[in-house]
């Protein structure tokens, strides 16, 4: 697992331009994006009305506010470490009448701290900027030291070990998927360079190792987009 990148600051990058431009970009970049919240949403089916959800990495609060129309009842908290993302997030809760029941802090996962002890959780396209196999396990520590054993978890990330033999075809149908969405070629450039330098690719059978050293059972993939992966399990009893 690589470490000799300069670590990525979330923070930085998910500026205000970031945040404003978020929510048309990422369904370019990612065409499903919007079936992934709804396909995620049907591994917590079984959860209690009153459910507490955690966020981790809310963003904008797409997800947050698709599982909030599903399950009307649940109490939501969105962690995220950039000012901007966590605003937007808030401002897109209160518009959707929905600010009595999400609490949004900002800061990172792995120093967020709280009484609750939460029944699920969910951490779309975040942990790949992570870089580094201890960076990463104390991420996904963190997630899980926040939930209740047997609490289930949605993770999504972009996945792939580079030296495969279907890693570069993905790379490259996803990067002309991408560029058919009417992208100009130096945001095309840009956004090359983005998943060259930030992007911590690991293999599913590396991520499984972290999950299960952070306290997960059995990941089952149930969603990949190109070199997306989604991933339900549960933390352990
Ligand atoms: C690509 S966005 C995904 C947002 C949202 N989950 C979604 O599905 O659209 C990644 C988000 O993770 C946040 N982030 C990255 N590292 C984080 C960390 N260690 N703790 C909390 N938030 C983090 C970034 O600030 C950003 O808002």
């Amino acid at each position: 697992m690589s470490q000799s990148r300069d670590a990525f600051d979330a923070a930085a990058h998910f500026d205000a331009a970031s945040a404003m431009r978020y929510d048309r970009r990422i369904r370019s970049f990612c065409s499903s994006y919007d079936a992934l919240h709804h396909i995620s949403a049907a591994w917590f089916e079984r959860l209690p009305a009153r459910a507490e959800f955690l966020c981790a990495g809310a963003g904008t609060g797409a997800e947050i506010l698709a599982l909030g129309r599903r399950f009307p009842f649940w109490r939501f908290t969105a962690v995220d470490v950039s000012r901007d993302m966590t605003k937007a997030c808030r401002d897109r809760v209160v518009a959707a009448g929905m600010a009595d029941r999400v609490a949004c802090f900002q800061g990172r996962l792995q120093e967020f701290r709280s009484a609750t002890s939460f029944d699920a959780a969910s951490s779309i396209f975040v942990s790949h900027f992570i870089a580094g196999r201890e960076e990463k396990l104390a991420y996904f520590r963190a997630v899980s030291s926040l939930l209740k054993p047997g609490a289930s978890f949605v993770l999504a990330d972009l996945f792939g070990d580079r030296a495969s033999r279907e890693f570069e075809p993905l790379l490259h149908a996803w990067l002309a998927s991408y560029a058919s969405c009417e992208v100009e070629t130096p945001e095309l450039e840009r956004d090359r360079a983005h998943i060259d330098n930030d992007i911590a690719f690991i293999s599913e059978r590396e991520l499984f190792d972290l999950l299960n050293e952070a306290g997960f059972d059995a990941p089952i993939r149930f969603y990949q987009t190109f070199l997306f992966g989604g991933w339900a399990m549960t933390k352990r009893h």
